[in-house]
C-alpha cells in the first residue's frame, strides 16, 4: 500500500509531480487545492466558505478539509493507496489524518522562496485538463495539450504569494519534524529539472 503525503511550500513543485506519479504508479492525486477551487467555482457551501481564506493566501479551517480528505480516501479507487498534495498542511490536521488511515511515507519538496516568488507568478494553469505550466517554458495563451485558453491562479499575485509563504513557513514546516520522527521522511530537491525530480520521487518511494 502506498498512502502518500507531499509536502513543500507553495510552488515547489507538489502539483507538478503529483501528477506525474499518480500517472506512473495509478495512484489517485488528491489535492485539496484543487478540490476547493471547483468548490469555489461551483459555488457550493464548501466554496463560499473557503473563498475569503484562499484569495488572502490562509489556511481553509480544519475541520472542513480534514472533512474533504476524509470522505475522499473512503473511497474505493484508494483502496491500493493515494498522494494527498497539499494536505496536511497543519500539526492538528496531520493528526487527524493519523487517526484515519496509515501514511507510509511522506515526501518533502524542499525549495526556497525567491525562487518560488519567480516560479508561481509565471504559473500558467488549464481549466479544462489540469495541465500546469509556467511562462518560461511554454508562451502560448492556449493550453498545448486541449486547445483550452490558459488561466493565472487568484492567488499568483505577488502580495498573496508572500502570505502564502509565511502562512507555510509558520503553519506548515512543523510537519516535517512530525513525519520525520515517525521516520517515513523523504526529502528531494525541488531545485532540479522537472524529470529529475519525478526520479528522485519514485525512487524514493521504490526503495
Ligand atoms: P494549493 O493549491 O495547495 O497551493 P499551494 O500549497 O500554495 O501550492 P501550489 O499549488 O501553489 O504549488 P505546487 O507545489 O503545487 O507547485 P506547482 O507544481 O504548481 O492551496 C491553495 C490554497 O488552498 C491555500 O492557500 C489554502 O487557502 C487552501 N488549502 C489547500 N489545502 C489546504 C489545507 N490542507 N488546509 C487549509 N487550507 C488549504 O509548480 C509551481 C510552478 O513552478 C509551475 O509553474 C510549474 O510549472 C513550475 N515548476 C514546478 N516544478 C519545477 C521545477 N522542478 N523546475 C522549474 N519549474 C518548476
Ligand atoms: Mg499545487
Ligand atoms: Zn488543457
Amino acid at each position: 500500500m502506498k498512502n502518500l503525503v507531499f509536502l513543500g511550500p507553495p510552488g515547489a513543485g507538489k502539483g507538478t509531480q503529483a501528477a506525474r506519479i499518480s500517472a506512473r504508479l495509478g495512484l489517485p492525486h488528491i489535492s485539496t487545492g484543487n478540490i476547493l477551487r471547483a468548490a469555489i467555482k461551483e459555488g457550493t457551501p464548501i466554496g463560499l466558505k473557503a473563498k475569503s481564506y484562499m484569495d488572502a493566501g490562509n489556511l481553509v479551517p480544519d475541520e472542513v478539509v480534514i472533512g474533504i480528505v476524509k470522505d475522499r480516501i473512503a473511497k474505493d479507487d484508494c483502496a491500493n493507496g493515494y498522494i494527498l498534495d497539499g494536505f496536511p498542511r497543519t500539526l492538528p490536521q496531520a493528526e487527524a489524518l493519523a487517526q484515519i488511515t496509515q501514511i507510509t511515507m511522506a515526501v518533502n519538496i524542499a525549495v526556497e522562496d525567491e525562487l518560488l516568488v519567480k516560479r508561481l507568478s509565471g504559473r500558467r494553469v488549464c481549466p479544462a485538463c489540469g495541465l500546469t505550466t509556467h511562462v518560461n517554458s511554454y508562451s502560448g495563451a492556449n493550453c498545448p495539450t486541449c486547445g483550452a485558453a490558459l488561466i493565472q491562479r487568484a492567488d499568483d499575485n505577488e502580495a498573496t504569494i508572500r502570505n502564502r509563504l509565511s502562512v507555510y513557513n509558520k503553519q506548515t514546516q512543523p510537519l516535517i519534524d512530525f513525519y520525520q520522527q515517525r521516520g517515513i521522511l523523504e526529502t528531494v530537491d525541488g531545485y532540479q529539472d522537472i524529470d529529475l525530480v519525478t526520479d528522485a520521487i519514485v525512487r524514493a518511494i521504490e526503495a
